[in-house]
């Protein structure tokens, strides 16, 4: 494929992705309702969503906030803890929940509630096996002493390793991989075992949180790293493997949030997700996997059915706005006020 004007794909799915509540909920929902046919929406709310009951009740609340006429299904996630029951499971599986996010506690934004051991959820985790529930993980360890560009390869050996031979046929997503260590092991971890990668993972490496002064719009966790992991990146969907696919892991903070002296970590990129991975995908010239990593993929592994509709992006310049507004306060997407080669029309 050499130069097209224009790209017609399924309509994709975002397999990771913040949604906030309230009027944050409200303005954020649209973008990614316009582009996506479904999306895993995380739990990390405050306080998070930890059982069924609670899915269920965020689940209307997101339907409630979706525009008219809207073609969009959210796909909820139960925040596991130390303390989830495994009998919680089974409620959570009859009311459509269709994973728990593993987050190491303190790991990022609204962690603290998470798992300090991860042998502590091996009776819940078998459940989840049992019922076919997905385990979605925040990789990364949060030990002080790791530094922080190491803390993904580090969880590989510490926590992945030790998980995926203790629970062989529990189906693990390793969310948001940054790594030429997690791009590797994925590739060679057997059948239950996938990744999703951001678009900002695929595009940046760490200089863009550096270049000309401190950029937090570019802050995200896990951080971005050198260069040699991004190329890793951009090598493990490019090689059209389908264990890996499309998570924005899109993470909305006020821009007061994000502009100050300790910054908020995450990305808002649902304004223009596909536009940012198109881009990505024809740098590699990888667009004939484009489809596949974004629309096929993701249900595969999960086991749902494919979307059926389409969607279009045009080759047609398009300067993204400097802020958008978020309820009572603003947001400033990746890349505000940069043109962007690619449009969805
Ligand atoms: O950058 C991030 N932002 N990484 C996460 O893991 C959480 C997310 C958020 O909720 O803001
Ligand atoms: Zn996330």
């Amino acid at each position: 494929m050499s130069h097209p004007s224009s790209l017609t794909i399924t309509r994709p799915d975002d397999w990771h992705l913040h949604l906030r509540d309230g009027a944050a909920l409200a303005s954020v929902l649209p973008c990614t309702a316009r582009q996506f046919g479904r999306a895993i929406v995380m739990p990390n709310l405050r306080p998070p969503i930890t059982t069924a009951a609670q899915a269920l009740a965020y689940r209307e609340r997101i339907l409630a906030a979706l525009p008219e006429g809207a073609d969009f299904q959210p796909l909820m996630t139960l925040y596991l803890t130390d303390l989830t029951p495994a009998d919680e499971i089974k409620r959570a599986r009859d009311a459509g929940v269709v994973a728990l996010k593993l987050y190491p506690a303190g790991a990022t934004t609204n962690s603290d509630a998470g798992v300090t051991d991860i042998r502590k959820t091996y009776k819940t985790l078998e459940a989840m096996q049992r019922e076919g529930l997905l385990l979605l993980v925040h990789g990364e360890v949060t030990d002080p002493d790791i530094d922080i560009f190491d803390r993904e390869a580090v969880f590989i050996d510490r926590v992945m390793q030790p998980l995926r031979r203790d629970m062989p046929e529990l189906k693990v997503v390793f969310e948001h991989i940054t790594t030429r260590e997690a791009a590797q092991y994925v590739a060679s971890a057997g059948a239950f075992t996938a990744a999703t990668v951001t678009p900002q993972h695929l595009l940046y490496n760490r200089n863009a949180i550096f270049t000309g002064g401190l950029r937090p719009h570019y802050y995200c966790l896990p951080v971005l790293k050198r260069e040699v992991h991004r190329l890793a990146l951009n090598a493990a969907v490019a090689s059209g493997n389908p264990r890996f696919f499309l998570g924005t892991d899109s993470a909305p903070h006020a821009s007061q949030i994000k502009e100050t002296s300790v910054c908020g970590a995450g990305c808002f990129t649902a304004l223009s997700a596909l536009e940012l991975y198109a881009e990505a995908f024809e740098a590699i010239q990888a667009l004939d996997k484009f489809e596949a990593f974004a629309s096929f993929n993701g249900p595969d592994f999960y086991g749902l059915p494919r979307n059926t509709g389409k969607v279009t992006l045009q080759r047609q310049p398009w300067t993204l706005p400097e802020v958008l507004p978020f309820g009572e306060a603003q947001i400033k997407p990746l890349r505000a006020g940069e043109t962007l080669s690619w449009r969805m029309s």
